[in-house]
């Protein structure tokens, strides 16, 4: 594989990812999406692919200068382009619009900025465009900052619940009724588990000692490449 093509395989959903992606937009009848990191298209491909009545927003700023509108190149190439609209700006500038432009989706796909924060902040805006019975999907549940975020969803908001989704790497929170949390409302949410892992796979993904490298390896040899 090359350079260019390991990269691809790397950042985007994989084939099995986009399945199950491609089944809850069927379950719910998704007519109107949202997705924040569109990087080489395969999950907005997937989306707007899985259905024809379905309209995709994306947002991703660095869509030309890291992926040579390679997304973008995909969705036209395809056809899909008039269902299609493209933001390109940080998804912290772009979703508070989204917001106070009243718009509101079936459903949330959050895959862009990885860190707490930027998740977080996505999941904040995404919480309020969500339409009831509407899903906010999460990518990389592998990742320490998307464990504890669905761990606060879990515990801290009775509006949404958990669906369950054959996948380990995404989970999927649906809309059930109004947010009527009181100003004080707080459950904790941080728990141990996920915190050796997240170190385990901070030192695999750096691979600067030999332990990290030998744990990318076995990660290598468990998925097959
Ligand atoms: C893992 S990739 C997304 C992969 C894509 N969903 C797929 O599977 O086809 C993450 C993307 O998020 C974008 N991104 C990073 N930070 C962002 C932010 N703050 N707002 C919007 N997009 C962001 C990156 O440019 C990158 O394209």
């Amino acid at each position: 594989m090359s350079a260019a093509a390991e990269k691809e395989h790397t950042i985007s959903i994989k084939p099995h990812e986009a399945e199950v992606l491609k089944e809850l937009v069927l379950k719910y009848h998704v007519n109107t999406a949202l997705e924040i990191g569109l990087a080489y298209g395969a999950s907005a491909m997937t989306m707007l692919g899985a259905r024809s009545e379905l309209k995709l927003t994306s947002c991703d700023p660095f869509q030309q200068e890291d992926y040579q509108n390679s997304g973008l190149s995909k969705i036209a190439d395809a056809g899909f382009q008039s269902r299609h609209t493209h933001i390109k700006a940080l998804s912290d500038q772009a979703l508070p619009k989204l917001l106070a432009e009243g718009k509101t989706y079936d459903l949330i796909f959050i895959d862009g900025d990885h860190k707490f924060s930027g998740a977080f902040v996505d999941f904040h805006f995404a919480a309020q465009m969500i339409e009831n019975n509407g899903i906010v999907v999460f990518h990389d549940m592998w990742m320490r900052a998307l464990i504890l975020i669905r761990s606060y969803i879990k515990n801290n908001r009775p509006d949404l619940i958990e669906i369950p989704i054959n996948c380990a790497n995404m989970c999927a929170f649906q809309r059930i009724g109004k947010d009527e949390r009181d100003g004080m409302v707080f459950k904790e949410f941080y728990t141990r588990k996920g915190y050796v892992k997240y170190h385990i796979n901070r030192m695999a993904w750096e691979r600067k000692n030999l332990f990290g490298k030998a744990v990318f390896r076995i990660k290598m040899i468990l998925k097959g490449s």
